[in-house]
Formats: C-alpha cells, structure tokens, sequence
C-alpha cells in the first residue's frame, strides 16, 4: 500500500487519530496537509513528519467555515498540485449527560462539528474530486454512528449523521471514480478519552474484548486501507473497529 504522487488532506489532523494518520500516509509516501484548529499541534506533527523524511504542510483550518473549508482545499492544489485522498477526522465530543438535561448550546456546537461541518469539507472535496476525474475519502463516524451509547445523544446523532452522509455521497459519486468510506471506532486511545480517571479506565478496559482500547495507529491503518488502491470496491463501507465490542451486541 503506497501513496507516492498522491495528496492526502486529513483534518483534526493534530488529535489523536488524525496525527496517526497523517503520519501514517506520509510514511506511505504521500503529501500529506495536516489541517487543524489547534495550530500548536497540527505543526508539531508536521514537524514530526518532516523529521522522519516525509512531506506535509499545516493548513490553520476551522472545519465549521464554509469559507475556510474552501480555503483549504484550494491549499491542498496550491501547495502540492492536486488532492487524491481526503480523512474527514475533526470532531468533538461533550460531556456525559441525559438527553432531557443536555442544553442545547452543546447540541449546536456538536452538531455543526460533527456533522454540518462534514457537508462543508464534503461538499468542497467533491467539487475537487469530480473535476479531477477521482479520489478517496474516509470520514471517522465511530461506534456511536452505529448503536446508541448512554449519555452522548448529541454525539450518538451527529456520527449517525456521518454514516448517513459517507452513504449517501458513496452512492452519487461511485461512478465518477470516487470512493467515500467511514471508519467506526470503538474506544481509542487519544487526547479526547484522556480525562478518564484510573478507575474509570480500568472498568473500561475490563469491558473490551481485548482488554484494552485501540491505540489510534490501529485506526490509521485502516483508514489507509480505504483510502488506498486495494479497497478499490470498498464504497459507502462502515468500518467498525473496536476489537470486538460490537460482535457481542
Ligand atoms: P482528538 O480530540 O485527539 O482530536 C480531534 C482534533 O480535531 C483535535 O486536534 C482538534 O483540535 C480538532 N478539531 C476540533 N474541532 C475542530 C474544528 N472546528 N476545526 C478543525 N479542527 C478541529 O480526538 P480523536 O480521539 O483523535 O478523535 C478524532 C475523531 O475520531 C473524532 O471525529 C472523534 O469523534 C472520532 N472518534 C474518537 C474515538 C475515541 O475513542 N477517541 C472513538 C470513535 C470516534
């Protein structure tokens, strides 16, 4: 699985999943734009992307700005000639609470996020894509885009949206050579499942199959999986990773 002349885009490319992908393609040999809000992370990848030989440039990007998703991609033609593979990663999570009790500032933010903020970066890459002639997209939905989980109704819809999204455009545009994909991960190992406290992690742990969360190079690798030349009839797929969790379901 190689990425040589090939531009990859990924956003929230400074967090945990993002990063690991960013590397991930760039040690596969592509071009990577490590797109993020957080400008202090998203250099410190580029930095260590560099470090290791690879090429990748950082794009200051808030994926809720139809005018700054554009920017975006033209950064991605401008600077390196083109955009083949596109990780739609950025996203948020909220605070654990009761769907009656959960306001409706937070509902807003995590939808425009998760799932508003996806039609933007959607929207733009196609319009590239189609005119380009092809491509390859992956969108991190999550397990919470499958099944219901306690306490996150906001976060649960908005990756519901995600699938529902990454169906939809895999359908419109499979014959224009472009493939849309989503991964689905259980829990992972990343900055956003950091404020767990001991207790909690180890009660988490203990539920997993494998008894552990993933670490987010599990999940890069299969989003260069989709994103690459041998998942050439993987369209409008949901990959679930999650060690197993959902298998007892
Ligand atoms: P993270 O918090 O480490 O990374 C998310 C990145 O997105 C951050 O660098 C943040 O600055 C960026 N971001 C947030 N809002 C943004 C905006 N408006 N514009 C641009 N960038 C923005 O989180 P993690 O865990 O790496 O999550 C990545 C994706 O994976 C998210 O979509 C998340 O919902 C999803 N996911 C995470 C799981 C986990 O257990 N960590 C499980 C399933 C899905």
């Amino acid at each position: 699985m190689m990425f040589s002349d090939k531009v990859a885009l990924v956003t929230g490319a400074g967090g945990g999943i993002g990063s690991a992908a960013a590397k991930l393609f760039a040690s596969k040999g592509a071009k990577v734009v490590v797109a993020d809000f957080n400008a202090e992370a998203g250099e410190a990848v580029v930095s260590e992307i560099r470090n290791d030989g690879g090429e990748s440039s950082f794009f200051r990007v808030d994926v809720t700005d139809e005018l700054n998703v554009n920017e975006m991609i033209s950064f991605c033609v401008e600077r390196y000639g083109g955009l083949h593979i596109a990780h739609n990663n950025a996203g948020i999570l909220h605070e654990a609470k009761r769907f009656h009790e959960l306001d409706l500032g937070t509902w807003d933010r995590v939808m425009n996020v998760n799932a508003r903020a996806l039609v933007l970066c959607l929207r733009a890459e196609l319009v590239h894509m189609l005119a380009a002639g092809g491509g390859a997209i992956v969108n991190t939905a999550s397990g919470a885009g499958i099944a219901a989980a306690p306490m996150l109704s906001a976060y649960v819809t908005s990756k519901h949206a995600v699938v529902g999204m990454t169906k939809s455009a895999a359908l419109e545009y499979a014959r224009d050579g472009i493939r849309v994909n989503a991964v689905a991960p259980g829990t992972v190992e990343t900055p956003m499942t950091a404020n767990m406290t001991a207790q909690q992690r180890d009660a988490l742990n203990e539920l997993m199959p494998l008894g552990r969360m993933a670490t987010p190079d599990e999940v890069a690798q299969v989003v260069a999986f989709l994103a690459s030349d041998e998942a050439s009839y993987v369209n409008g797929a949901v990959y679930t990773i999650d060690g197993g969790s959902s298998a007892s379901a």
